[in-house]
């Protein structure tokens, strides 16, 4: 059998131990592996390649994907569709393996819904938004570029005694500055999923103040679009000299960890496990220690829900 490995939407740490894995896994139980660069438009334009052992010879520890990825507005136009699949049948490439996230998701969807190809999706996003996963490839890496860059931004808090509002990625999920958070000791943290009760911060935190609190961290969840109003929030009512830090793209760049090089072989063995098995359409998630398949359109159509045991951690600090 030949099957394409692909990267899709926004890169995460971990995506090339799933390439190097995939190729090694591939080639050990008899399947032809091909790689599609960048992404979908790789795939509508035909830069399909045969992937060996030399292409991922010393690439585990790099950020990025060496196959690189691409957000695609093409493919939602079904003659592109209709060419990617085309360029497919070609090679006779009759298995594809995805690394995304929730969009990605969707359009891989699409695909599998209207033509006779298997597809299978890796959860890789440093958002950690997909249904059904725990953990989805390159959380592990981002939580720790965050937790980093709050150690080193603390050191200026407590020196001169100010607010640092540090805005953390994730789309309209909160799992990065809540865990984030948690971890780091924040005093305030500021989410999608919960609301935040500036009357009880104000009320706790001009106390502290008042007993000699001199500093103070908050992070702040992109998807809140809240980052400005909590600094002035800091400024103005809790009367503290405050700087805002947007970590933007450093949270998904750096060398994996090690947990996302094991989680990327993991979810690459699992995908080329249920193409033997004969899944057509699925998912590969971890969950409890283990991974396993869910079905694409399954996964698709749920929503991801915060760990209410995050949530209710998190009452611990506003
Ligand atoms: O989905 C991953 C992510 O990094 C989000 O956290 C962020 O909102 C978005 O991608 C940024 O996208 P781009 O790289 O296109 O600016």
């Amino acid at each position: 059998m030949r099957v394409a490995l692909m990267g899709s939407g926004g890169d995460a740490p971990g995506m090339n131990s799933v390439i190097k894995r995939f190729v090694e896994y591939a080639l050990e139980v008899g399947y032809e592996p091909y790689f599609i660069y960048d992404g979908l438009e790789g795939l509508i334009d035909g830069k399909i390649k045969r992937a060996s052992y030399e292409d991922v010879a010393g690439i585990i520890y790099r950020g990025g994907a060496i196959i690189r990825s691409s957000r695609s507005k093409r493919w939602y136009e079904a003659r592109y569709r209709e060419q990617a699949f085309k360029n497919l049948q070609k090679l006779k490439i009759s298995a594809v393996v995805v690394m995304g996230g929730d969009g990605s998701f969707r359009a891989l969807d699409l695909f599998a819904q209207e033509f006779d190809i298997a597809c299978i999706g890796i959860p890789t996003t440093i958002d950690n938004d997909i249904y059904g996963t725990e953990l989805s490839l390159g959380v592990d890496s981002a939580l720790n570029v965050i937790r980093d860059a709050i150690d080193k931004i603390r050191d200026t808090a407590s020196t001169f005694r100010r607010a640092f509002v540090i805005e953390t990625m994730g789309r309209e999920c909160g799992y990065l500055a809540a865990v984030s958070a948690i971890t780091s000791g924040a005093e305030v943290c500021v989410i999608p999923e919960v609301e935040f009760n500036k009357s009880v911060a104000t009320a706790l935190l001009q106390k502290e103040i008042q007993q000699g609190r001199s500093y103070l961290i908050a992070i702040v969840a992109e998807g809140t679009k809240r980052t400005q109003e909590i600094a002035n929030w800091c400024k103005d009512e809790l009367q503290i000299e405050t700087r805002v830090t947007i970590l933007g793209h450093i949270q998904r760049g750096g060398s994996p960890t090690v947990k996302d090089r094991l989680l990327g072989f993991g979810f690459a063995v699992e995908a080329l496990q249920a193409l033997a098995r004969g899944e057509k359409r699925s998912v590969t998630v971890f969950q409890k220690g283990a991974f396993s398949t869910l079905p694409l359109e399954y996964v698709v159509s749920q929503k991801y829900r915060l760990d209410p045991d995050i949530i209710s951690l998190l009452n611990f600090i506003d």
